[in-house]
């Protein structure tokens, strides 16, 4: 009856997918929501075929540029499952390129996918959420937080969402609801291929981690109500480096995309 229930965006596929499945594992149900209803229809099986027991999956498609299809995803989960406990906004999009080179159909995309569909998400489900232990999980970058010259449209897109994040927890907190700002850094998904823009990565030796890792840090940051996470060493270096020497960071960023 108490089973805590997640809702997730982007999740046919990385991190999303990855956390969906990790959540299941706990014996967490999830209704897990993005476009590509195939990809959907994979997380399904894969939830259906952990080792009991697990928790339940409830894919459902949904646009988080669209606010009523949110919306839709929320009233349809809460009425499967009967509580929400966690909201996690994780769908984006990345961009590189030259901004004065970029389209502007490019950057639209990006700011409407990162921008408004995190405030699409969060204010579809923020009155669905248990009063007094509900939480919102905000993806947010190692990116957001340093210069990244060649991709600074996605970069400040990402630190609207930590931004947002202090923000938000202050506004929730008398609803006794949670926000945790994951400060994830570079990761082995899809992300990169389907970057927007007509730049190149030319950097390839950073340390990548996989979905499956950040997956873990979620799911940890949730059953510890974190605040702010920064998941592993090498960026908490790149942190306190952007502190200390924030030009240096910003040097070995621009090597990283053109
Ligand atoms: N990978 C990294 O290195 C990295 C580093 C820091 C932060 N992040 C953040 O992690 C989050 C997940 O990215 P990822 O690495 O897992 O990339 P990914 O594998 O490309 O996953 C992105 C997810 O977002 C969904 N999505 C995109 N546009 C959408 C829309 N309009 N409506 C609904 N869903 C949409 C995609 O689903 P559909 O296309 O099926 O809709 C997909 O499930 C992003 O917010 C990203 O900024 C990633």
């Amino acid at each position: 009856m108490n089973t805590k229930t997640l809702f997730i965006t982007g999740a046919s596929s990385g991190i999303g997918y990855a956390t969906a499945l990790a959540a299941a594992r706990r014996g967490w149900n999830v209704i897990g929501t993005a476009r590509r209803v195939e990809r959907l229809a994979e997380l399904e099986q894969a939830v259906a075929a952990l080792p009991s027991p697990h928790g339940e999956v409830l894919a459902l498609p949904a646009d988080v540029t669209q606010a009523e299809s949110l919306v839709e995803a929320v009233r349809r989960g809460v009425e499967r499952f009967g509580r929400l406990d966690v909201v996690i906004a994780n769908a984006g999009l990345g961009q590189r390129g030259a901004l004065v080179d970029s389209n502007w159909a490019d950057l639209e995309v990006v700011l409407r996918t990162n921008i408004d569909g995190l405030l699409h998400t969060i204010r579809a489900s923020v009155s669905a959420i248990q009063k007094n232990g509900g939480q919102v999980v905000l993806i947010s970058s190692v990116a957001g937080q340093i210069a990244t010259p060649y991709t600074a449209t996605y970069a400040a897109t990402k630190a609207f969402v930590s931004s947002l994040a202090r923000s938000l927890r202050l506004e929730l907190e008398e609803q006794g609801i949670a926000v945790t700002d994951m400060l994830v850094g570079r990761t082995d998904t899809e992300f990169n291929e389907k970057r927007r823009g007509a730049g190149a990565r030319t950097g390839s030796n950073l340390p990548t981690m996989t979905s499956d890792q950040v997956a873990e840090s979620i799911c940890t940051a949730i059953e510890k109500r974190s605040q702010t996470v920064v998941l592993r060493p090498f960026d908490r270096l790149i942190l306190l480096g952007n502190t200390l020497a924030p030009w240096l960071i910003a040097r070995l960023a621009k090597k990283q995309y053109k």
